[in-house]
């Protein structure tokens, strides 16, 4: 299996389609059967070329003779991959990599020509070094970012951007104590660091396979979610006799965790518009041994319920901007176009789930987008219109300069 042509083939399928990078990736792991190690190469490349793109492209572009001259996708996803492999990856020796870059290509002219720029950089480099995690984002988000964030410092935002994820894990109080957990990764040879004691966060280190395949996962021990993600929850100080609406809820992070406070079956409903996403969220409630969980497929913009809720998150979709280290897509994908779609979902579905809220009740407004036009606008334009309506509490949480990924919460009170 040439792992280096398997990467090559989904930085075009990538490029040609609209599917995410995650997608792309995890089904050519399944249908090729690769082992841990070839896919941990592979993810290495896709994702290290598409989290580096435009410093590569500015490589390329001083070391080609010609910049002027159009280059097809192919030839240019072929040096970045060359490029990436001789910067980042200390273990493989330069010539290896350029060589190996190479066979990726049968045409004896198109080879020359790589040939020829690969060594051209080789060259004029002479000592390698990292670039700098600005260079490494598009123009186009730190510009945006700058405007929407003009008060934050960026820089922190964009290291934690360019470094890869960090991956936290969380107990689930369902399924056995937290020592069975800790006893069950010591007996795998996990390594992990608790990072939040009263809910069971922990930051799994050095992983070296895909946590889906460790049998702690699979019997439900515990769920992947993010540190910041799993504070937002306790923003709705949920009671146990509490009825709750998880209104975005698919694929079910925060509704797992809302379900363990809760006893009864029925307590807790979960809507999402997207019927795939939500047989995710089954399959992972079983994995979980989640039972107590009303799944409704419905759109929030316009469902109605016939009863009223203590509790209701809104969790709702948006730019993704606070997650750009995750995903990849966004920071070549986003546009103002989609963000004005999006922000006019986000509205109808505050504005009809807030029907449904009763008097004394919470309704928590989340993102993980750092967009002012997503968060604190659409929050002050919603209580403008409603003022039975109060906030207590409004945060942002800026990757870098706070743990964990990026998002906005806005606790709002009914009061009448
Ligand atoms: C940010 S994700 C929610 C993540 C989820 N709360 C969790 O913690 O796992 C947003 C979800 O909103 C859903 N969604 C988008 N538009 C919707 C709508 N109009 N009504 C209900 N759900 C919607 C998407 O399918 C997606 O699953």
């Amino acid at each position: 299996m040439n792992t280096r042509a398997l990467a090559l083939d989904l930085l075009e399928k990538w490029e040609k389609t609209d599917q995410f990078l995650a997608q792309i990736l995890d089904s050519c792991c399944k249908q090729k059967k690769l082992n841990e190690k070839d896919r941990a190469f592979l993810q290495e490349l896709v994702y290290g070329v598409l989290r580096w793109r435009p410093w590569l492209d500015s490589v390329i572009k001083k070391s080609v003779k010609d910049p002027q001259k159009k280059m097809s996708s192919l030839i240019k996803n072929v040096l970045r991959l060359g490029i990436y492999q001789m910067v980042f990856l200390e273990k493989v020796p330069i010539y290896a990599s350029i060589n190996e870059t190479l066979n990726l290509l049968r045409c004896r002219v198109k080879r020359g020509f790589v040939n020829a720029v690969l060594r051209n950089y080789d060259r004029s480099v002479g000592e390698y070094k990292l670039p700098s995690s600005e260079e490494g984002i598009p123009a186009k988000i730190k510009d945006y970012l700058s405007r929407e964030c003009p008060k934050v410092d960026l820089t922190p935002v964009w290291e934690s951007i360019q470094k890869k994820p960090l991956i936290y894990a969380r107990w689930n109080p369902l399924t056995g104590t937290r020592d069975v957990l800790e006893a069950i990764w010591q007996q795998e040879n996990r390594k992990y660091q608790c990072v939040n004691e009263s809910q069971g966060i922990y930051h799994l280190e050095k992983i070296e396979t895909n946590v889906e395949t460790w049998p702690s996962f699979q019997k439900g021990l515990f769920t992947i979610q993010d540190v910041y993600a799993s504070s937002v929850v306790s923003h709705l100080d949920v009671k146990e006799h509490h009825k709750v609406l998880d209104a975005c809820a698919a694929p079910g992070g925060k509704s797992f965790q809302i379900a363990t406070y809760l006893k009864n079956a029925d307590q807790l409903v979960a809507l999402d518009v997207s019927k795939k996403r939500l047989d995710n969220l089954k399959k992972a409630a079983l994995r979980l041994k989640v039972d107590n969980i009303k799944l409704v497929e419905g759109d929030a913009k316009k469902h109605v319920f016939l009863e009223k809720f203590d509790r209701i998150l809104l969790d709702v979709p948006c730019s993704n901007l606070g997650v750009l280290n995750r995903r990849l897509d966004v920071r070549f994908r986003f546009s103002q176009k989609q963000q004005n779609s999006l922000i006019g979902i986000q509205r109808e579905i505050l504005e009809n789930m807030s029907s449904f809220v009763k008097q004394d009740g919470i309704m928590v407004y989340s993102t993980c987008t750092l967009s002012r036009k997503e968060n604190q606008d659409q929050v002050r334009a919603f209580l403008k219109k409603n003022p039975n309506f109060f906030c207590s509490y409004q945060a942002l949480n800026i990757p870098g300069h706070e743990k964990g990924d990026g998002g906005y919460v806005a606790i709002l009170h009914r009061s009448s």
